[in-house]
């Protein structure tokens, strides 16, 4: 794995913890999500539709029934085919930010207009194989970007350094336009792999596994936190 070089994030930028819901118990979910609250700031919420991905996850409902139950910046990261069908919907289900794929939208500039026009915060997402001149053009439309760091679809899998120089590409180019953009990551986020991208400019950061994959969640995002922090 590539050493951390040391790039700093902008004074516009903090960093922020966003656990995965896909990787929580949903026997007791009410549970999981009390006990990630005080170390997180956002709430990852992976729609997966089958199509634009090979999995199916959840969507409309389950946003609805943990609206009331956290304070968290509810984060929907859209991994499926015409992601603003359901804009309305997930707005009024209590959505915060809709990440829409670049390789899923014809028209990015329209998607961010419908999200605003719903009230939503509005992110662009790239996966592994897409380069940031794909988004690049959009960035100024964007609150974030989101670069994958595994191929979409499953929690679980292990994180691809070959998108550290991505990350660092998007946070140049954040910070010389003098953006606020976010820029998160997602995918094999763990105490080893989350340094690496913070060091890229990655401020951001998913963590399903690591954080409800462990016997205590809320001590996983408070260690998390610690590693991402900045020197
Ligand atoms: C994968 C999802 C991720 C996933 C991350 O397609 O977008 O958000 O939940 O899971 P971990 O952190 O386990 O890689
Ligand atoms: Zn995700």
């Amino acid at each position: 794995m590539p050493e951390p070089t040391g790039l700093r994030l902008g004074p516009m930028a903090t960093s922020k913890i966003a656990p995965s819901l896909l990787a929580a118990d949903f026997r007791c979910l009410e549970r999981q999500l009390v006990e990630v609250e005080a170390e997180s700031d956002w709430l990852h919420f992976d729609v997966m539709d089958g199509h634009f991905v090979p999995n199916i996850s959840f969507g409309i409902p389950v946003l609805r029934s943990i609206r009331p139950i956290t304070g968290l910046y509810l984060d929907c990261h859209l991994m499926t085919t015409n992601p603003d069908a359901f804009l309305p919907e997930l707005a009024e289900a209590g959505a915060d930010l809709v990440t829409m794929h670049i390789e899923a939208i014809p028209d990015p500039t329209d998607a961010a207009k419908k999200s605003r026009e719903n009230g939503l915060d509005f992110g662009l997402v790239c996966n592994p194989g897409t380069p940031f001149a794909a988004v690049g053009p959009f960035m100024e439309l964007a609150d974030v970007l989101l670069i994958m760091s595994v191929e979409p679809g499953f929690g679980g899998q292990s994180f691809m350094p070959n998108v550290l120089g991505k990350v660092e590409e998007a946070r140049e180019w954040v910070e010389e336009h003098g953006l606020a953009t976010d820029i998160q990551i997602d995918g094999g986020i763990t105490l080893q792999t989350a340094p690496l991208a913070a060091s890229a400019g990655a401020n951001v950061f998913v963590a399903g596994s690591a954080i409800f994959g462990a016997q205590d969640p809320s001590t996983a995002a408070a260690e998390l936190r610690r590693a991402i922090q900045r020197q």
